[in-house]
């Protein structure tokens, strides 16, 4: 697979999500933001929301899940037609579990880092993933300035991946725009989440083609 864009549509219009989504054909993924008030102070969507979406959306859902108990409410979400579950695993009780059920459910399992979170602990995980998420801002909010201090983390991560030997995509997410997305691509990065840098621009199509063009570069 090649490089990805997943616009989240933390900052698209709330009210026709399924028309926002199709003001950008040529993302690979809809990324959308659970939270839950619990894990991060904020409040967003959940199951119903992921459930009407994947049903009308032409891009398959890759959902990031920063709430409390994933091992509950994670593969719910594979069931509600999400293609790709991400769960953080400081979150998480029995992660290699929850993996598991993520992909009994037919959908790709994915493992998020907060920038404080050392990638190095749960490498003998790799083999049960199909993706790590290294968040590069707090999460919990949109417009946040990325964070160059998780650089090393990316570059790290991707090590751990190629000398794993398992097919890992590795996903950036928060503060990805047009100055910051050759860095991450630099470092290791395959999947580039972007929030603000598409739903702020007059032409969110084309900004999802300009930084597939930047992280190519
Ligand atoms: C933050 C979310 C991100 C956010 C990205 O907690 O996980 O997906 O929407 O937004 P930008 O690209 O504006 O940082
Ligand atoms: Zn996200």
């Amino acid at each position: 697979m090649g490089l990805q864009i997943t616009p989240s549509l933390l900052n698209a219009d709330f009210a026709h999500l399924a028309d926002e989504a199709a003001r950008i054909p040529s993302a690979d993924w809809l990324h959308m933001d659970v939270m839950d008030n619990h894990f991060v102070p904020n409040l967003t969507l959940g199951l119903p929301v992921i459930e009407s979406l994947s049903r009308s959306a032409a891009q398959p859902i890759d959902a990031h899940l920063m709430i409390a108990d994933p091992d509950r409410w994670a593969p719910a979400y594979a069931e509600a037609g999400a293609g790709s579950i991400t769960f953080h695993v400081e979150a998480a009780a029995a992660p290699v579990r929850l993996a598991r059920e993520i992909r009994a459910q037919g959908a790709r399992a994915s493992m998020a880092l907060k920038p404080a979170t050392p990638i190095d602990p749960y490498v003998d995980l790799l083999p049960e993933l199909d993706m790590v998420l290294v968040m590069t801002v707090e999460p919990g909010f949109g417009g946040q300035k990325f964070l160059d201090l998780c650089l090393p983390k990316i570059r790290r991560t991707r090590e751990l991946i190629a000398a794993s030997g398992a097919d890992v995509w590795l996903q950036v997410d928060g503060g990805v725009s047009l100055e910051t997305i050759e860095r991450c691509a630099e470092a290791g990065a395959d999947v580039f989440v972007a929030g603000s840098a598409v739903f702020g621009a007059d032409d969110p199509s084309a900004m999802v083609e300009a930084l597939r063009t930047s992280a190519f570069a």
